[in-house]
């Protein structure tokens, strides 16, 4: 495909994916959508990934969580199946990316019931697929991470913090869907874990910046909240 028809390409998909989310208030707005197009694209040129891919599977993402779809996990990829169809792309492309960008979500590492927990897959991810996935959890972890952990709690009802819920260890994907918990809990059911689930060296390398500014976050939340600071 050529350059021209590669920007149209994106560009239609940038409009079909801004009218989609339009329409949330879960923390999936365009501007988390656009961070992590910027993220992969840089992540993409130092691993020499295919960056066509790369960017329409982060622009395709969100549009098919199963937030969006009462918790249905299937439903969003008809979604994205169907736009991709109606472009001009040959179908070995189309495959590629309606895989990548349904399989995405933090939710897929989960085992399916509260067992000790485990990555769900055995397959190894292609390239694209782990450069769009370090992209989006990098976006869940550092100083917008935090922003954007309690936007999600505050629109669930969930309060800040409450010491006598306790975390749990080992989430599962249902209990991860339904959690009513406070969104401090999310931090360790979460946050503090996608740094050692990084795939790529430079995913790698910010994760660890982001992971210490959480760290420390957390360290001023608790000694605010005792009353010590
Ligand atoms: P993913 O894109 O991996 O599926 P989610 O859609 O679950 O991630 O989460 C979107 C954003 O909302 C992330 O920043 C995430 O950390 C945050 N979030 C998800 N679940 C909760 C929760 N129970 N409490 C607070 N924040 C949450
Ligand atoms: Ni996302």
């Amino acid at each position: 495909m050529d350059k021209k028809k590669i920007k149209e390409i994106i560009d239609q998909t940038e409009n079909f994916v801004k009218e989609t989310l339009s329409k949330d208030s879960t923390g999936h707005d365009w501007w988390h959508v656009h961070r992590v197009i910027n993220l992969a694209k840089r992540i993409a040129k130092e691993e020499s990934a295919d960056i066509f891919i790369v960017e329409m599977s982060a622009l395709l993402h969100d549009i098919g969580d199963y937030k969006f779809f009462n918790g249905d996990e299937k439903a969003g990829s008809v979604l994205v199946r169907n736009w991709l169809s109606s472009l001009d792309i040959p179908a070995s492309i189309v495959d590629k990316i309606a895989e990548i960008s349904s399989q995405i979500s933090f939710l897929y590492t989960l085992p399916d019931e509260k067992v000790v927990a485990k990555k769900n897959s055995s397959i190894t991810p292609c390239k694209e697929l782990m450069i769009v996935t370090d992209a989006d959890r990098l976006d869940a972890m550092g100083a917008i991470g935090i922003a954007r952990a309690f936007t999600y709690g505050g629109n669930f009802k969930r309060s800040i913090y409450d010491p006598a819920i306790k975390t749990i260890k080992f989430v599962s994907k249902e209990e991860y869907k339904t959690t009513t918990a406070p969104s401090i809990n999310h931090f360790y059911e979460k946050l503090l874990k996608l740094k050692n689930m990084m795939y790529t060296k430079l995913g790698r390398k910010i994760a660890k910046r982001r992971h210490r500014f959480l760290k420390l976050y957390l360290k001023e939340f608790f000694k605010e909240w005792k009353g010590k600071l």
